[in-house]
């Protein structure tokens, strides 16, 4: 099992150091697209964390079922209201296997990077393959690697400076090795919490889903559909299990 990095101490402050992404301008665009992708099926969400985007998805009357590694997260997820129509699996989405199908399954917030080995990134595609019904979609939201923002010969790039959190992003850019380093005031104190990722092109993951059997359907910059562009520093994939692919 990988490290879990969103532990006790995460957990407690996830929603309130994450407010801006509870934000409707933020979630309504995220569940009204995968809601239609969803159709009349099941959503599975890799790393569901405290159902920020499970609960309001599950609310639009969709099946979802979630797969965490952090008790704690879940926990969090647990006590809120509506919980209780979410099945959540403990494990490691790259492996867990849930003994259901699905028309759509979804990785948001960065949470790809999550998996630090390129090996694991595979595998996550494979088994979210594995879970798809054929013509289901395959859907990831992460940034695009800002190594353009990197001067030549720079490794540390800072991305938050405000009065009550510091955050800088450490580039490995041998192995596609990123870590963030947050320095938050909490309590009057000074936090260091710092997490790994490993970043990945729009094209590697392209190639990934090939590698699952799954394609390219979409590529859109954001939740709203704008255009995926050379400025875009997000983007939203969906890749989609060839319908007929059980059948040959
Ligand atoms: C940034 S949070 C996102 C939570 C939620 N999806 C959201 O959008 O608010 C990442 C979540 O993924 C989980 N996670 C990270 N790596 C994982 C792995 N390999 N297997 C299962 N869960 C993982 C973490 O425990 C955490 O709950």
């Amino acid at each position: 099992m990988p490290e879990d990095h969103f532990g006790e101490r995460v957990a407690a402050r996830y929603d309130e150091s994450s407010a801006e992404m509870f934000e409707p301008s933020v979630l309504d665009p995220t569940v009204d697209f995968l809601a239609e992708l969803a159709g009349q099926g099941a959503a599975l969400e890799l790393g569901i964390g405290t159902g920020r985007v499970a609960l309001p998805l599950s609310r639009r009357g969709i099946r979802v079922h979630g797969i965490d590694l952090s008790d704690a997260m879940v926990a969090r997820l647990r006590a809120k209201p509506g919980a209780e129509r979410i099945g959540v699996t403990i494990g490691d989405f790259a492996t867990t296997r849930v003994d259901d199908r699905f028309t759509v399954a979804y990785l948001v917030f960065n949470t790809i990077m999550n998996l630090t080995s390129q090996d694991e990134q595979v595998a996550c595609f494979q088994n979210v393959a594995a879970h798809l019904e054929p013509g289901g979609c395959f859907v990831i939201e992460t940034g695009v690697p800002a190594l353009q923002r990197l001067p030549p010969g720079e490794t540390v790039r800072a991305f938050a400076v405000s009065p009550t959190h510091l955050g800088f992003d450490e580039f490995d850019v041998v192995n596609q090795g990123l870590i963030s380093h947050h320095y938050t005031v909490e309590d009057g104190h000074l936090e260091l919490h710092s997490l790994p990722f490993r970043y990945a092109w729009p094209a590697e993951l392209d190639l990934m889903a090939r590698l699952a059997g799954l394609r390219l359907r979409e590529r859109w910059g954001d939740w709203r559909r704008e255009p995926f562009t050379s400025d875009s520093e997000n983007h939203v994939s969906v890749w989609e299990k060839p319908p007929n692919r059980d059948k040959a």
